[in-house]
């Protein structure tokens, strides 16, 4: 549909949410809430997308926004002043508005609209919902499918702001629309509806349409994606035990048969593969976990890790940047950071790699079949050999030839205390 042009208005000053950075900015199951409007405004307008935005917050969206013009609205003087800020770049007949600040829209709503405003041959076709609680929104007064008028919140009379059929703020539009010198968009449907010009809108469900003006507001927007996000799992065979308590990434992929219990946190870049348990209170980020694998109760596995086939990471766990093999059990307690382990490796409750030496990281490897004792602590950087064997309580600092016994303990004295009867 690259007939028609998306302009995005994000030059609010999101004075509403009270954050250090443009609301627009703010990570929404990990990606910015203006990131998931542009990705459905590029199903519909491929690179024809303009984005209207302030002074402060364009050195912020270029750099996350490809392949778009952007437009720089000087003072905040309003929706419509925004969008004629975009006047002379607009090189198609019709144009799509949407706010910044709507992120759970969907194309099939947006095509939905199109399909309207060009079957009915109107000038201006907006998407309305229906709410319980439509405080705050521009009220639509209509007649029949027409718009009659928009009004805003702080000029409704006591008997509209019982009206609960809302402005989503999204619409498509004849060019000329621009021309108006209106301040703010929906002032421009009383104009056009006094002129006899067909107005009309859609109605979308109210879960899609939410505005994101306060945090409050922002909450709710992300458990409404979160919910959804983990239907979507559900439904493709992944067991979620307690899904209300979970929290997964707009990029997380989770193959069937999975189970997932509850209190778990699946940040960015994350895979998991079939017939693996993520136990209760796990923290996910960067890793990706082969199949046949248990992780938790709470282990936490940091960016760029790979976990192999049937292995196991137990209770207190954390690993940091490492690749562990297959078959390998991590079980208890340990700290696993800048390390290479290879296949059917045992290591031993709270044994632990000393990565850090105050300046710099270090490696460990820890080759096949090793097993490494219980409490040892492994100071990178070291490199243990295959079917090598490391002692309970060992502090390790050369590396360890294979096939070899490594011990590393001072003589155990026993002393009486010869004053206690
Ligand atoms: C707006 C609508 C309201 C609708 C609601 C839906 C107006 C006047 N009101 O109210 O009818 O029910 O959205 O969520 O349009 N912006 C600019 N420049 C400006 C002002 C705003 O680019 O000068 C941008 C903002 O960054 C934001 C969008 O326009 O992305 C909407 O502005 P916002 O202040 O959030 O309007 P609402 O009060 O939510
Ligand atoms: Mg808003």
């Amino acid at each position: 549909m690259s007939d028609i042009t998306t302009v995005i208005l994000a030059a609010g000053k999101s004075s509403r949410f009270k954050g250090s950075i443009s609301k627009l900015l703010f990570p929404l199951c990990g990606l910015p809430i203006i990131s998931h409007i542009y990705e459905v405004a590029r199903k519909i307008s491929g690179k024809n997308i303009i984005v209207v935005c302030n002074e402060d917050n364009i050195t912020e969206l270029k750099p996350i926004l490809k392949n778009c013009k952007f437009v720089i609205q000087k003072k905040q003087l309003g929706t419509a002043h925004a969008l004629e800020q975009t006047k002379n770049k607009i090189n198609t007949e019709n144009i799509l508005v949407l706010f910044g600040d709507t992120p759970l829209i969907e194309t099939s709503n947006l095509k939905k609209l199109i399909k309207k405003f060009n079957s009915s041959k109107s000038i201006a076709s907006i998407i309305a919902f229906k709410t319980t609680n439509p405080y705050g929104y521009g009220r639509i007064i209509n007649d029949n499918k027409n718009v009659k008028e928009i009004i805003e919140e702080i000029n409704l009379s006591n008997k509209q702001k019982k009206i609960n059929l809302c402005n989503s703020g999204i619409l498509v539009a004849n060019k000329r629309l621009l021309l108006k010198n209106e301040r703010y968009l929906p002032e421009i449907f009383k104009i056009l509806f006094k002129k006899k010009l067909t107005t009309n809108f859609i109605e979308c469900n109210e879960e899609s349409m939410w505005g994101v003006n306060t945090l409050n507001d922002f909450s709710i927007v992300q458990s409404i994606l979160q919910k959804k996000y983990i239907e979507k799992f559900i439904d493709n065979g992944v067991n979620f035990l307690n899904p209300d308590s979970c929290y997964i990434n707009y990029d997380t992929k989770i193959e069937p048969n999975v189970v997932i219990e509850s209190n778990v946190t699946i940040k960015s870049n994350t895979s998991i593969k079939k017939n693996t348990i993520i136990r209760s209170n796990s923290y996910l980020e960067g890793v990706k976990i082969h199949e046949g694998c248990s992780i938790g109760p709470s282990a936490r596995i940091r960016p760029l890790s790979t976990i192999g086939k049937n292995t196991k990471v137990g209770n207190f766990v954390e690993i940091k940047n490492s690749k562990i093999g297959n078959n390998v059990s991590i079980a208890h307690l340990s700290y696993v950071g800048d390390s290479e382990v290879g296949n059917n490796v045992n290591i031993g409750a709270g044994a632990i790699t000393c990565n850090y030496d105050g300046k710099k990281k270090h490696k460990t490897i820890i080759k096949n079949n090793v097993f490494i004792g219980s409490n040892s602590s492994l100071i990178a950087p070291i490199l243990i050999e295959a079917k090598s064997k490391i002692a309970a309580g060992s502090v390790i600092t050369k590396n360890v030839p294979r096939k070899s016994l490594a011990i590393e303990r001072s003589n155990l004295k026993i002393l009486r205390n010869k004053t206690l009867k």
